[in-house]
């Protein structure tokens, strides 16, 4: 008994009264400045501007910023500018420096999607606490991520800066994040306050086309696309930023019900609301604010915080605009308090009033070293390639063979690695997959090089070389895909193809490799074996070369350990384990297509007509959310619950037997998915509810088990409350989301 007080008091009663505690300081201090502050220079704490230049400090020095979206300047430059705020203003109060840390401030991790490949959040919290790191010690305090945006519209660009399509997923990623930017106390001078964005659906955008129309219902929105912001504000996240988009004719960025209702009321969160890039003033453009004046009416009473941009041509919307509005009657005083406080409890958090500049000398001697720095991106790097077919086993190649061609216009395209947002990256720090081979194996392979042809255009005068060295080689790799511009913000595209003239070189140094084996051509003895890896932000549409190439490696953009990751997954040193976070269509003709379906009343039936199908393409798509293969295969076997029958509010246990049954050692991420077999409304076919990444050795089997808990259970019922509705629910296990074997139990009243 005395054990479990201890326990108690330790665990929870002595953190609540900490925590409590610290609020209340926070209270205080913060009345205590209010007190003193002006009308302007608490509007001030409201406004945010971008890089700083000579009238712009003249602008901190009058109190009138109070954040800047700082930019790759360093600590140097950073103290510089917090001193005229600490040292010039009437108030002393230290300013906040914001960047966009999306995958890595100096080193560069994988992508934010490719990370999701690697359903390893532990490693992905690692890469974001090496991120905060660097970024703190270069002086920024706040990060512009992570973007927790649903995504399932390959066409949107910025599909690369999420964690995919899944709710459940993205909300184990997003709070991974999270916690790595932040760790438990923003005190500590080597964490970075996080920002969750686009808040919120900015992902659900029409056609793909970046920061256009999203219009879906309540329980979509409380059920997809709110549960990572919902996870992030339950790690603690600092911020949010309000996305561009329309949300069911109110723009994101002006919309109460989000802002207010959800985040505020029903949350009970008190961060920060800062808008998107000039996203208030855009309500003009949205012709939902007649000018600048009702826009900052509107998202300002909405409960956005902080505008940024908000003192140049572009913004210009907070600064000259909010006094007017209080003075005028139409918000009150007490509103711009509200927002100061959540802004000045952010500085406090952080510790600035304590300690406003950068302590180089603390990072210099706190740096961890290059070595783990490496080690955790390539490992991330690794963990984060998908394995989509390999054929008769043709990776890994033989470490044995005395040369290889390595062609495409990404083999050695440093810059590429990086993708898109890469702060301080430099590509010069970035392996391609040529020097990658060369490190793997030095001496030992002759490694020809041809880029063949260049990303986007059409000139073909490589494709002669390519196919010269082809002939002189044991094996072929060829490295296609996008390039960094062609994703991220603004790169919506309507071709998902290979961009470019590049599938067509596949397709020639295809039939140098294979060509006089008409049957069985891939595998005949004196076929040269191709390989082809991928670098992109988003699912391509790759259907030949998913029909034809033996060997396809997903890649995405890695980061600075790019090409040594793929090289190691090529010849063997690595065995790969990385699933998709999001469906690969077979054609846009498909979009939106992922697994989170609906049955409809006509389930699709390929070859019947009057089902929920297209008569010209099959309904499935070319590689299903959670697929990706092994040098291993895994069985699973023997799926069963622990009881036949729970309460609504009661929890059982599922297990399966995983089996390793090949002689490589591997990785395997062991998926849940649950079906409610009837409900009171329609619900998805199946639903991510948790995975388990698990290592076998050769040969092992394994039990898994997982809780299934009541709220995974649960759905929104039409009045959009959370339920658990009695009757059958299955329970799905397997490697990827259309491979399954699953189990029921009853839910009884
Ligand atoms: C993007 C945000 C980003 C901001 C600041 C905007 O255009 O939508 O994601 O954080 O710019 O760079």
């Amino acid at each position: 008994m005395k054990k479990i007080s201890f326990i108690v008091y330790t665990f929870i009663i002595y953190p609540l009264f900490v925590f409590s505690f610290a609020q209340q300081q926070y209270d205080a201090k913060i009345d205590e400045l209010l007190s003193k502050m002006t009308l302007d220079e608490k509007i001030g704490q409201l406004v945010q501007i971008v890089g700083v230049d000579k009238d712009e400090e003249n602008l901190i020095r009058e109190g009138k910023v109070g954040s800047i979206l700082i930019g790759i300047r360093g600590a140097k430059e950073s103290n510089r500018i917090q001193k005229i705020a600490v040292e010039e203003t009437r108030l002393g109060i230290p300013l906040l420096f914001a960047n966009d840390i999306i995958h890595g401030y100096n080193t560069i991790f994988p992508i934010p999607l490719a990370e999701a490949s690697s359903w390893n959040p532990t490693l992905v919290r690692k890469a974001c606490e090496i991120a905060a790191f660097e970024a703190a010690s270069a002086g920024t305090h706040w990060t512009y991520a992570p973007m927790v945006d649903i995504a399932r519209d390959p066409r949107w660009g910025r599909i690369m800066e999420g964690a995919g399509e899944d709710p459940y997923l993205g909300s184990v990623m997003a709070a991974a994040r999270v916690k790595g930017f932040q760790g438990d106390d923003l005190k500590d001078k080597t964490k970075i306050a996080a920002c969750a964005k686009h808040y919120v659906a900015y992902g659900g955008a029409e056609g793909g086309r970046d920061y256009n129309t999203v219009d879906i219902s309540d329980r979509t929105l409380r059920s997809v696309y709110l549960p990572p912001f919902y996870a992030a504000v339950k790690s603690g996240a600092a911020s949010i930023m309000s996305a561009f988009n329309d949300l069911n004719g109110i723009p994101a960025s002006a919309n109460y019900y989000t802002l207010t209702q959800i985040l505020r009321n029903e949350w009970e969160w008190d961060g920060v609301v800062i808008s998107d890039y000039n996203s208030i003033g855009e309500l003009v453009n949205h012709r939902f604010a007649k000018d600048k004046k009702e826009a900052a009416l509107k998202s300002f009473t909405a409960g956005v915080d902080i505008d940024m941009v908000g003192d140049t041509i572009d913004g210009n919307v907070y600064s000259p605009n909010l006094k007017n509005l209080v003075e005028e009657g139409l918000i009150t005083e007490e509103q711009i308090n509200k927002s100061v406080r959540n802004v000045l409890r952010m500085k406090f958090k952080l510790g600035l009033f304590e300690n406003p500049y950068i302590d180089t000398e603390y990072f210099k001697k706190n740096v961890p070293s290059q070595k783990y720095k490496d080690s955790v991106a390539l490992q991330l790097a690794r963990e984060s390639i998908v394995l989509l077919k390999n054929e008769n086993n043709l990776l890994p190649l033989k470490k044995e063979i005395k040369s290889i061609a390595v062609i495409g216009p990404l083999a050695d395209s440093p810059n590429d690695m990086l993708g898109s947002w890469s702060a301080a990256g430099k590509p010069e720090d970035a392996v391609t997959v040529v020097e990658g081979i060369r490190n793997l194996l030095g001496e030992k392979i002759k490694v020809n090089y041809a880029k063949g042809c260049g990303i986007n255009d059409s000139d073909t005068s490589g494709f002669e070389e390519a196919v010269k060295i082809v002939k002189q080689s044991d094996a072929v790799v060829f490295v296609a895909g996008e390039s960094r511009e062609m994703i991220g913000e603004a790169a919506s595209k309507t071709n998902l193809n290979l961009p470019g003239v590049q599938e067509k070189l596949i397709k020639k140094i295809y039939e140098v490799c294979y060509a006089a084996h008409s049957t069985n051509q891939a595998f005949s003895q004196s076929a040269i074996p191709l390989v082809v890896v991928l670098m992109n932000g988003r699912p391509l549409t790759i259907n030949w070369i998913s029909e034809n190439i033996p060997a396809i490696v997903e890649a995405w953009y890695l980061g600075n350990q790019a090409g040594n990751a793929v090289a190691q997954v090529l010849f063997g040193e690595f065995n790969p384990s990385g699933k998709l976070p999001v469906t690969f269509p077979r054609s846009t003709g498909q979009i939106p297509i992922y697994y989170y379906q609906k049955s409809t009343g006509r389930p699709a039936v390929d070859d019947e007509k009057y089902t929920s199908r297209y008569i010209d393409s099959p309904s499935t798509p070319l590689y299903p959310f959670g697929f990706g293969l092994s040098y291993t295969t895994f069985n699973y076997s023997d799926i069963r619950v622990d009881k036949p029958n729970i309460s609504a509010n009661d929890s059982l246990y599922v297990f399966v037997d995983v089996a390793n049954m090949g002689n490589v050692d591997g990785e395997e991420v062991v998926q849940l998915y649950v079906q409610d077999e009837f409900a009171s409304v329609t619900l998805p076919v199946k639903e991510l509810k948790g995975f388990q990444k698990i290592k076998l050795k050769a040969g092992e089997k394994r039990t898994v088990s997982f809780r299934i808990t009541s709220d995974m259970l649960s759905f929104l019922n039409a009045e959009l409350k959370k339920v658990v509705e009695p009757g059958r629910f299955y329970v799905m296990i397997g490697g990827n989301s259309a491979d399954l074997i699953s189990t029921s139990f009853e839910v009884i009243q």
